[in-house]
């Protein structure tokens, strides 16, 4: 079995790497990433010397590379986690956003018709939902629920979406859609609410909490989202959408406050600032599918998920300061510049 991953220098997806290679240790993974400044290829350092495993830097969206690569590789099942992520950077400049969003989903499942992958799957995200009001706590996102994004980033996932669901009515193409909540946990690029505060924290910083700090995400420790994926792309149906999550709702602010006091820090270095434009009020996903149809549930509670995570963070810092430093930028070069 050879799986392609896409976007497995990132966060979710090198979860995903280390996840598939323990527990299926006869696969082949390979490995396709751009190295964007979200990619950080030390992050795979721990399994760049096992022979299941090989890394292609590779743009999704370049067709002729991405045909090569099926051509030579000859992918049973493609995994695509490659994807702009950051809501605040699609605010700024969407347009990156659609052409690696959109255009790389199109030119990864136009290369897996023509090499007859067995499943496509598509990595995608509770914010194609839009978002749900505060004072309805009994609404949750199901499959059905319509499609109604607000940034540009989840318009450009939607749009990969429904792409994704026409290539399965048009071509017959075996695909599966998963939409996860928020994720934390090991190796999450700091831009991201969590590792910020932690790093933050731990540097006596301004911990900067958007708007009122009550806007709600659904949290998700990151290898029980592996362990659905592994589940949806084995035992998945083909052309269905799976939700992933797990009643997990926290208001931003009481994870800053938690961060601060897990940390010793004060909280006191809690400053509000401007709100993000367009900023989503509640997600909660409604995990009711893929619990009865894969047995899935989610494994990790916040409260140790969380403990977990800044003891990840305090305990690997080079891997975060080499981030900050931009050091990391340089991994790829010292491991395959001279070859
Ligand atoms: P990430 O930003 O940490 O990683 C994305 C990876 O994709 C990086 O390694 C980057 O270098 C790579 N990449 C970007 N553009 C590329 C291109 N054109 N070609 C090849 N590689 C490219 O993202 P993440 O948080 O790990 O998210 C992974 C996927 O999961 C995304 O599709 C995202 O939409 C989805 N998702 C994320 C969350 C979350 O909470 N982080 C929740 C639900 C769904
Ligand atoms: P983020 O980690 O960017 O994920 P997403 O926007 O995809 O849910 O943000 C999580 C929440 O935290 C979101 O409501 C925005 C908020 N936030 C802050 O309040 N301050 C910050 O510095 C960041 C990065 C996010």
């Amino acid at each position: 079995m050879t799986i392609i991953v896409t976007g497995g220098a990132g966060f979710i997806g090198s979860n995903f790497i280390f996840h598939m290679l323990s527990v299926h240790p006869g696969y082949r993974i390979v490995c396709v990433d751009k190295l964007t400044y979200a990619g950080n290829l030390s992050t795979l350092e721990s399994v760049m010397d096992n022979s299941n495993f090989s890394f292609r830097k590779l743009d999704i969206c370049d067709r002729d590379d991405i045909d090569k690569l099926f051509s030579e590789e000859k992918p049973d099942i493609v995994v695509n986690f490659a994807a702009e992520s950051h809501v605040d950077r699609s605010i700024d400049n969407p347009e990156v956003f659609l052409r690696t969003n959109i255009i790389g989903t199109s030119v990864l499942m136009d290369a897996s018709r023509k090499y007859g992958v067995k499943r496509y799957h598509q990595v995608s995200t509770d914010e194609v939902y839009g978002d749900l009001p505060l004072d309805r706590p009994d609404l949750f996102f199901t499959e059905d629920t319509p499609v109604r994004t607000s940034s540009p980033y989840s318009s450009s996932k939607a749009g990969a979406d429904l792409l994704v669901l026409a290539y399965h009515r048009t071509y017959g193409l075996p695909v599966t859609i998963s939409r996860c909540s928020n994720n934390y946990g090991p190796y999450h690029f700091p831009e991201k609410l969590i590792p910020l505060m932690i790093i933050n924290a731990l540097a006596d910083k301004p911990l900067p909490v958007y708007g009122n700090g009550k806007n709600v995400r659904d949290w998700l420790y990151v290898e029980d989202h592996c362990k659905a994926i592994d589940l949806i792309i084995h035992n998945g149906r083909a052309g269905e959408v799976y939700n992933v999550g797990g009643h997990n709702e926290m208001a931003n602010i009481d994870i800053v406050k938690l961060i601060c006091k897990e940390l010793g820090k004060p909280e006191s270095l809690i400053t509000y600032v401007a709100d993000r434009k367009g900023h989503d009020m509640r997600y909660a996903i409604d995990p009711a599918k893929i619990h009865r149809e894969l047995g899935w549930l989610p494994e990790t509670k916040f409260s140790d998920g969380i403990r977990k995570t800044i003891r990840w963070y305090l305990d690997n810092e080079k891997w975060w300061k080499d981030i900050i430093s931009g050091e990391y930028q340089s991994y790829y070069e010292k491991m395959y510049g001279g070859r």
